[in-house]
């Protein structure tokens, strides 16, 4: 069977990392790694492939930035191409990208069984391009590989074919298990940034519906400000520039309690996280992590994908500059209790078993 694993950005090569090399290691199986280019820059994309040892690339689309239109259009052609001149049998991709949609919809065109990791999660929320790609690949997908039992029943209550779904877990566990250890032991970004352990809080937001808004990002700043502690932020691409176009940058570097930095590798953002007092961020990938080394989170948005951690390891604060001020007081001011009652909270997210699953059921055909 040789099946397409189509990725375009940093979270799903770092989430397709362990489910990659399991498919490779599988009998009658030829995996063939499509990289979309929709992430270019070396510390958004090389540098991850580098450190997470996946094999060769087969095919590089070099969709790079642009529109919607651009990135899933191009996508979509390419991919389609490629699927048919390599008889491909099936497609598979990750989570909510540009990448992810076109990845779909070539496998609908050409007739490829398609699978979709990380499926079921909505925000109900249609103006974030994130939920309309998740809930396309759904309803084109032939594998459902959902992460949760809300993510179930979300399939369940969709388009999504009942025989497609499956309860898998999400493959972040296990990647996030694996590379915390190696990360104890190699990483040496909290000596070179000088920084001591939960003495700082980790920052990053990139979401379009976050960050593209100059009164919000500046609101997200003052947020910032308004938090006891030196904030480090690794900062996407797409929110430097915000800050530039928006004539913020000079704002952010008068700041005394922020330090704004280029993006991280995995292994460094895995030890920042994991040694910082407390996280406020927008990321999915990063609240999932936060749920395996136990941290609180300060979810940066208005909605949420990931329900499973309300209440629990997340807060959401929007970009609520009070907000994020008091809610950082309120945790500052009972931390030990806090950190307490989080380091006891269960992952919702699986027992490290996802990709490990994936790969089984692909292997053998599916139901
Ligand atoms: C994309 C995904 C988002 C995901 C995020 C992960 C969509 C709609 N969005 O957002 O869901 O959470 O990736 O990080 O698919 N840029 C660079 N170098 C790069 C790539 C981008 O400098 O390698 C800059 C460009 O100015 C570009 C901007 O970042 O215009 C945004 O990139 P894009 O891929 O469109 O979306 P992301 O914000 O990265
Ligand atoms: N990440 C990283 N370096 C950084 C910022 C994030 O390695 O500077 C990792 C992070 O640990 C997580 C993933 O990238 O695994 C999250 O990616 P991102 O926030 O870009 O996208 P999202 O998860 O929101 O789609």
């Amino acid at each position: 069977m040789k099946i397409a694993v189509v990725f375009g950005t940093r979270p799903e090569i770092i989430k397709l990392a362990e489910l990659i090399n399991l498919l490779n290691g599988k009998k009658g199986v030829e995996t063939l790694l499509m990289h979309t280019g929709q992430h270019y820059s070396y510390n958004l994309s090389q540098q991850f492939l580098e450190e997470l040892k996946l094999p060769k690339i087969n095919v590089n689309l070099e969709i790079g930035s642009g529109t919607h239109e651009h990135q899933i259009g191009e996508g979509r052609r390419k991919i389609g191409k490629f699927l048919r001149d390599e008889r491909v049998d099936l497609v598979l991709a990750e989570g909510d990208t540009n990448s992810v949609a076109a990845a779909a919809l070539a496998a609908r065109d050409t007739g490829t069984k398609f699978a979709h990791v990380e499926a079921g999660l909505r925000s109900f929320d249609m103006q974030m391009p994130e939920e309309r790609n998740r809930i396309l690949a759904d309803d084109i997908a032939d594998f459902n590989f959902a992460p949760t039992e809300t993510a179930v029943q979300n399939l369940k209550n969709s388009n999504a074919r009942e025989e497609s779904i499956y309860l898998t877990g999400n493959t972040i566990v296990e990647v996030t298990k694996r590379n915390l250890e190696i990360a104890q032991e190699k990483a040496k970004i909290l000596k070179n940034l000088n920084l001591e352990r939960r003495d700082y809080v980790f920052v990053s937001a990139h979401r379009t519906e976050v960050v593209d808004r100059k009164e919000q990002l500046e609101c997200l700043l003052e947020g910032l400000q308004r938090i006891p502690l030196l904030s480090v932020w690794p900062m996407h691409p797409r929110t430097r520039k915000n800050l530039e176009e928006f004539g913020l940058m000079e704002k952010a570097g008068e700041m005394e309690n922020l330090k704004i930095i280029e993006p991280v590798g995995y292994l460094d953002c895995l030890m920042l996280c994991s040694n910082s007092k407390f996280i406020v961020t927008d990321s999915g990938g990063i609240q999932e992590e936060a749920t395996i080394y136990k941290k609180p989170v300060l979810i940066t948005r208005k909605n949420t994908e990931r329900p499973e951690i309300l209440g629990t390891f997340g807060t959401l604060v929007g970009w609520d500059a009070e907000k994020i001020g008091n809610e950082s007081r309120k945790l500052l001011e009972n931390y030990d209790e806090v950190m307490e009652r989080v380091k006891n909270e269960k992952c919702p997210f699986g027992n490290g078993t996802a990709s490990a699953k994936i790969a089984e059921i692909l292997a053998g055909g599916g139901k």
